[in-house]
């Protein structure tokens, strides 16, 4: 990879290995065998000529399909719930992508912390342009033979990613609000009493006094530090959310130490600058700026001190409802309008100024960052905000608690958080066109780093049917971030919520994420190791030209192929096998059936307790006992699902899940079959005692049995 600075970019750490990676003093040799073109103006422009084969991947968390062709997309960390088709933004911004076409693939990622517009072919079909908002900034640019060899690479020049606790793979519930103690252990007694795995329970805004960060409301709950420990002992971690505005008010330790020493944000005055979010008035900290993240980062430990193990950090755009000054004009100009007759144009003038309160620009351009002695315009940094926030807690995590690792994810991002924390995608709606984008989003997510992300399963706004929530759960069994969250005012949406035959599928979906638990744990890790992918699309690993167009099935680590249910009252599916492979029906009461299918195009059926998982011919898959709570998970009994033509094998990463530099163990399954016989044999040592394996040859032939370790 190489890269050309143009003007003084800011030096955003996204890229921290610059092993492979050369710096280029000429926009020439950048741009050498990509035949992009660069011109640099107020703005700096980037464009190249489409072919009609070419497609574009990356972008991150973004709208639309894995295919980005076609759309226009927005790099600024934007909080709007409303992710319509047509949304150019979402909370993060991760400017990677790579064109795929008939001659070498070209990888390109702008690093540049504001707005970045990327035009993939949408005002002119066969255009590319990128469109950066400035004029101080970095472009990496690389070419080469395969898509998977560009993504490697850049995975490799960002660093690996944030290593969560195995617990943090269990089953998550949340919900806006479990309002107080007895909220919370009555969901925990559900969770019990219906028999459905749960590892963490998550604390919204109204644990805290008056959404004073670091605070926990005593009438809310009373001994706090007890209730955790208790929590902790019956199985359940709490995960409490931290916002990124601080509240204004005399007395409150985060208020006063903030404004003493300089920590937040300022405005041209410099005052701390004054914006609003759910306490009303607040600062923003200055999380660009070194000490202040080592003072924000080490507050955490008050709650970490009272036993929590993992935080969500939010509203981290910053997401700002209104701004004192802009406020003050909106009402100033409704109070003119008093008592007028407004006619539509009046009307709507009146109704834009207060809609348009919001996260606006105007008011992002009216506050300061303030790092070396320098002032920096927010705007100018925008989109390194919430990454630098949970940079800050992760740093003092690091440094706290250097043995042990911690959960953390965020809502805004800016490639190179992932090595700190993860990322959920906000505020999505219980609407089945937020599935498949889930579905599609999780490729792009893992090749700008995020491989710790997930969706909230059922959507976060409206009300989830038991269906969808079913369909949303059978996908997010894969997906190491797996938790239900839900907003205010909607049905709840628990697994126990529902009539007892859909809480009976949702119980055994849970299941089976407890069943893979360390399959799934295995193949992140090794993805993390190997810099590579956890869910990727088909045409990244089968040159067949139909797989490029396939965007509702995926290729999931080193075995397996997905193809998710997204669509109300389907009784089953079209699927494409890019080669023979054997479907794992998954189905409840934790059974399943291994059928075989050749190459091509076929239609599965599959009730809604059903899902579809396919596994590559000679490979092997590992499955746990399923206990409630991932620690109590052993690796004394495994059992084996697997398709073997002669010869396969399956290497079981394992660790203690909670050092910061783990020491791994490993355990080699392998399966051989020849005349007819088929044998197991093993390498490695982690406690195994007995491996049931259930393996389907190519002869359609089912191997079952026991074999001793
Ligand atoms: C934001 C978050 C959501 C959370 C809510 C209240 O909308 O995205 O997950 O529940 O704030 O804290």
């Amino acid at each position: 990879m190489k890269f050309y600075d143009i003007g003084q970019p800011f030096e955003t750490e996204a890229i921290v290995n610059f092993e492979d990676i050369i710096q280029v003093d000429d926009i020439n040799t950048l741009l050498d065998k990509t035949q992009f073109n660069m011109e640099i103006d107020e703005k700096v422009v980037l464009t190249y000529k489409l072919t009609s084969e070419d497609q574009i991947f990356g972008l991150g968390e973004n709208m639309r399909g894995i295919n980005k062709r076609g759309g226009i997309y927005e790099s600024f960390c934007t909080d709007d719930p409303s992710h319509q088709p047509d949304r150019k933004a979402l909370y993060g911004a991760h400017n990677f992508f790579v064109v795929d076409r008939k001659e070498e693939k070209v990888g390109c990622f702008i690093d540049f912390p504001t707005k970045v517009e990327f035009d993939f072919g949408f005002t002119h079909k066969d255009e590319l342009k990128i469109t950066i908002e400035g004029k101080d900034v970095r472009v990496y640019m690389t070419t080469a033979s395969t898509v998977t060899s560009i993504v490697s690479g850049f995975l490799k020049a960002i660093g690996p990613s944030f290593m969560p606790p195995k617990w943090a793979f269990g089953f998550q519930q949340s919900r806006w609000s479990y309002p107080n103690a007895d909220s919370i252990k009555d969901i925990a007694e559900k969770f019990k009493a219906s028999d459905i795995p749960c590892d963490t329970i998550y604390l919204d805004i109204d644990y805290m006094k008056d959404f004073k960060n670091f605070t926990v409301d005593e009438g809310r709950f009373p001994n706090f530090k007890s209730f955790v420990s208790e929590m902790k002992a019956d199985g359940f971690r709490l995960i409490p959310i931290i916002d990124a505005g601080c509240k204004i008010e005399d007395d409150y330790f985060i208020y006063e130490e903030g404004v003493q020493n300089r920590y937040y944000c300022e405005d041209a005055n410099n005052k701390p600058f004054v914006g609003a979010v759910w306490p009303g008035k607040v600062h923003f900290p200055d999380f660009i700026n070194p000490e202040t993240r080592k003072w924000f980062g080490d507050h955490y430990s008050i709650l970490v001190d009272q036993g929590i193990e993992g935080f969500w950090n939010d509203m981290n755009e910053p997401a700002i409802f209104y701004s004192e000054k802009r406020l003050k004009e909106a009402i100033e100009f409704a109070g003119d309008k008093k008592d007028k007759n407004l006619g539509i144009y009046d009307f709507f003038d009146l109704k834009d100024h207060f809609m348009g309160l919001s996260n606006s620009d105007e008011d992002y351009k009216t506050f300061n960052h303030r790092l070396d002695g320098k002032t920096y315009n927010h705007f100018d940094l925008h989109n390194l905000y919430g990454y630098n926030m949970t940079r800050a807690a992760g740093e003092a995590f690091e440094r706290n608690y250097p043995e042990k690792r911690m959960l953390l994810f965020s809502r805004a991002s800016y490639i190179g958080m992932h090595r700190y924390g993860g990322i959920w995608t906000g505020d999505n709606h219980a609407w089945w066109e937020h599935l498949i984008l889930n579905i599609k989003m999780m490729p792009s997510l893992n090749m700008c780093g995020f491989l710790y992300s997930g969706a909230d399963i059922g959507g976060f706004g409206g009300h989830a049917s038991g269906e969808l929530l079913t369909r949303w759960s059978q996908f997010a069994v894969y997906t190491p971030l797996f938790r239900n969250h839900a907003c205010m005012g909607t049905r709840h949406q628990e697994p126990f919520s529902f009539e007892p035959e859909t809480t009976g599928v949702l119980r055994d979906t849970v299941r089976y994420r407890y069943a893979m638990m360390n399959h799934v744990y295995s193949e992140f890790m090794m993805a993390r190791e190997n810099n590579t992918m956890l869910f990727r699309p088909l045409t990244f690993d089968y040159e067949d030209t139909h797989v490029s167009q396939i965007e509702d099935q995926l290729m999931y680590g080193s075995h397996m192929m997905l193809a998710p249910i997204y669509t109300p009252n389907a009784k089953g599916r079209y699927v494409y096998l890019p080669e023979d492979m054997m479907l794992w029906r998954i189905r409840s009461n934790e059974s399943y059936d291994l059928e075989n299918y050749s190459f091509g195009h076929h239609y599965i059926n599959a009730e809604t307790h059903e899902w579809l998982t396919f596994i590559k011919k000679n490979h092997l898959v590992l499955l746990n006992e399923v206990k409630n709570n991932v620690e109590d998970i052993t690796l004394e009994e495994l059992h084996v699902i697997g398709f073997i033509d002669d010869k396969g094998s399956y290497t079981l990463y394992t660790d203690d899940g909670i050092s910061r530099e783990p020491s791994p163990t490993y355990l080699t399954i392998e399966a051989t079959y020849e005349n007819g016989i088929l044998k197991l044999s093993h390498s490695g040592e982690v406690g195994c005692k007995n491996i049931h394996f259930d393996i389907m040859t190519m002869d359609q032939k089912r191997h079952k049995g026991v074999y001793h370790v």
